[in-house]
């Protein structure tokens, strides 16, 4: 008599056996251990400098609070990056001028005399539904990454916002809401480089977690896929490519507050 082969029971996997599968998990512990532990290391030296037996001079005092603060920046930039990347982001919306954002973010920015800003922004714009401290973080995040493109010899960014209306309905991806149906107003903030740009194979990764091409200490490889993961809070579309003339643009399309005027068409 044959028998059936006993089969085997269908493995089970534990959360973290599932977060494993393709590395991701140890590929998030080594980021996670790498963003913190380097900085920490300079915390455990500005403490040796403290207890050692140096006397104290105004300088070895400079040297260690500027130990003590990067490190401990760091590791808060890191933390609050990777919540944002992890967690749900809480939002508080208000109606803004997609202009004052632009503003806030470059305000922000650490600019030294070699980049040129060209600000081209449109008034009267239709407002926008934001959460206005993140919205801000995400424009200074593109911001950031188009300065550090074109360190160390500098070059200009351009930043411009325009009006929009569809004119017929664009889908996102595997979306299956239409984010942008005909009708919609929407405003456009345009962030461009003359910078290195981005390797064409690279192009897919730019919004992974912790990809990043900047050397440590630089860029922990999170600002564009936190800016993503809010402006899809905001049913926005975020798109970064590179521009014929070389450099970066970084097109950041939101909804207006103002309702649509046209008959929608999906
Ligand atoms: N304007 C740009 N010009 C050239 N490369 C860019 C530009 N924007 C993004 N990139 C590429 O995309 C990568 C990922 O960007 P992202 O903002 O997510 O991380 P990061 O800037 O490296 O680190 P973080 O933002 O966490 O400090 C960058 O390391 C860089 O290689
Ligand atoms: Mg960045």
């Amino acid at each position: 008599m044959n028998s059936a082969a006993p089969t085997d029971p269908p493995p089970s996997h534990s959360p973290l056996q599932k977060l494993e599968e393709g590395g991701a998990l140890s590929h998030f512990a080594s980021s996670i251990a790498h963003e913190v532990c380097n900085p920490l290391s300079q915390i455990v030296l500005a403490t040796d400098l403290l207890a050692g037996p140096r006397p104290m001079t105004d300088d070895l005092r400079k040297k260690i609070v500027a130990y003590l603060r990067q490190g401990s920046e760091r590791i808060d930039k890191a933390m609050k990056s990777m919540l944002q990347t992890c967690a749900p982001i809480e939002t508080s919306m208000t109606t803004e001028d997609a202009n004052h954002l632009v503003e806030a973010a470059l305000s922000s920015l650490l600019l030294d005399g070699k980049v040129k800003i060209e600000k081209h922004l449109t008034p009267g714009l239709p407002t926008v539904l934001v959460d206005k401290a993140h919205m801000t973080d995400a424009i200074a995040g593109l911001c950031t990454n188009a300065l550090d493109a074109m360190r160390p010899n500098g070059g200009t960014l351009t930043i411009t916002s325009s009006a929009k209306v569809f004119t017929s309905s664009e889908r996102e991806g595997w979306q299956r809401q239409s984010w942008f149906r005909a009708g919609d107003h929407a405003v456009v903030i345009e962030i461009a480089d003359t910078g290195h740009g981005i390797h064409e194979s690279q192009i897919p990764l730019i919004f992974e977690p912790f990809y990043t091409t900047k050397t440590a200490g630089k860029g922990a490889g999170l600002g564009l896929t936190v800016a993503k993961k809010i402006v899809d809070l905001h049913h926005g579309r975020l798109e970064v490519g590179n521009r014929p003339e070389g450099g970066v643009l970084a097109v950041l399309t939101l909804k207006s507050a103002i309702q649509s005027s046209l008959p929608t068409d999906s």
